[in-house]
């Protein structure tokens, strides 16, 4: 088994979890700079899409340095993409290769990838197994085409290489995201087969497909499946309604797990990782700051996606309703700027 990063960390993990839509390459920036998870994941990326050439799922693949270690995460149902898939994240500079099998998406579901996989576990296995097959071709030296990478792909992922000064070439950890079930816990069971792959790590959200966000993560089923899981060499991380830095390493003390990921907690909130208590005016700057860097990357057209990120930011303030309400309407920073500088100017005692 490559354990590669895994074996570097300390323990416990505190990781930020993938959020498709949430959690991108200025998000993660922002987290890794005032936050220091101990991990991050890229969001959830088509494994079938990069196999079809499609060069905006490169996007998906953007990460700074600072966030070291970070994962690519590839969703899929068609092993052989997971090949290709496995070899582009390689090349791309990644420090491992993490597998979902949790989305519940009906769009995901359907199509027999995230969640659904647990329901289908020779694909599973077989998804395991291309992903690693893919890395391990790559580290020992074909190329891009020689392992089917898309043509109009090749320039680009050259191109990123050639910025990111990356020359060498590495066998990478491959890890699996998954839940504890498809419509009742099966987790034990589901375990002990990834288990056979000997993934480096799996992550568990205590939540069954079914269940999609709702109820509460039975975090019972997953201490039950850290306890096989640790009768091997492959780690477990928990995952779900974990709220805070003290939560989750009570969670880790009480599940028996190597560390956990923390999710929604950590929109608008990137010190959720650290002891701080940031000040409205902190909480405000950065947030500015994720707006001048989200302008930069995204590009002003895409602005309102910026609007759900500052809304987080300041959903801890007190009489805050106007200022929520006028940045609930911003379509580029400058707008930002204006009201989160006059706010902090005429409502803040500093
Ligand atoms: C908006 C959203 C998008 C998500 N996208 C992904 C994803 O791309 N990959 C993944 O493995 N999990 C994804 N998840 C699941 C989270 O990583 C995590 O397992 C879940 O939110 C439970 O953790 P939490 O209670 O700390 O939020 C997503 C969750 C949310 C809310």
């Amino acid at each position: 088994m490559t354990r590669g990063f895994w074996d570097t960390l300390s323990y416990p993990i505190i990781g930020l979890a993938p959020m498709d839509g949430v959690t991108d390459a200025t998000f993660r920036a922002l987290t890794a700079r005032y936050g220091h998870p101990s991990i991050t994941f890229t969001e959830f990326t088509a494994a079938e899409g990069i196999r079809a050439g499609a060069e905006r799922l490169l996007e998906d693949f953007l990460y700074c340095e600072e966030e070291r270690p970070v994962l690519g995460q590839i969703f899929g149902a068609d092993p052989d993409a997971f090949f290709i898939a496995s070899a582009v994240v390689s090349a791309l500079g990644f420090n491992g290769i993490d597998i979902n099998m949790g989305c519940p998406a009906k769009s995901v579901a359907q199509r027999g990838a995230g969640a659904s996989l647990i329901l289908d576990p020779e694909r599973a296995t077989e998804i395991i197994r291309k992903t690693k097959a893919g890395n391990k071709a790559w580290a020992e030296g074909s190329s891009l085409q020689q392992l089917g990478v898309p043509e109009n792909l090749i320039p680009l992922i050259e191109a990123r290489r050639n910025a990111l000064g990356i020359t060498s070439r590495q066998l990478l950890p491959v890890s699996v995201k998954t839940r504890i079930g498809y419509d009742s816990v099966t987790v034990e069971d589901w375990v002990q087969h990834l288990l056979e792959e000997t993934p480096a790590n799996i992550t568990l959200h205590g939540r069954t497909l079914k269940q999609l966000y709702t109820g509460f993560a039975d975090w019972d089923a997953i201490s039950r499946a850290a306890k096989i899981i640790h009768s091997t060499g492959t780690s477990v991380l928990g995952n779900g309604d974990v709220k805070n830095k003290e939560d989750a390493l009570e969670h880790c003390t009480t599940y028996g797990v190597d560390g956990v990921l923390i999710g929604r907690a950590a929109f608008g909130n990137p010190w959720i990782f650290t002891d701080h208590t940031p000040t409205e005016k902190e909480r405000l700057e950065v947030a500015l700051e994720h707006a001048t860097y989200f302008a930069k990357t995204a590009g002003e057209k895409n602005f309102v996606r910026m609007r759900k990120h500052l809304l987080d930011y300041t959903r801890s303030f007190d009489g805050a309703k106007e200022l929520r309400s006028r940045l609930m309407r911003v379509s580029n920073l400058a707008e930002v700027e204006s009201i989160i500088r006059s706010h902090i100017d005429n409502h803040l005692i500093l």
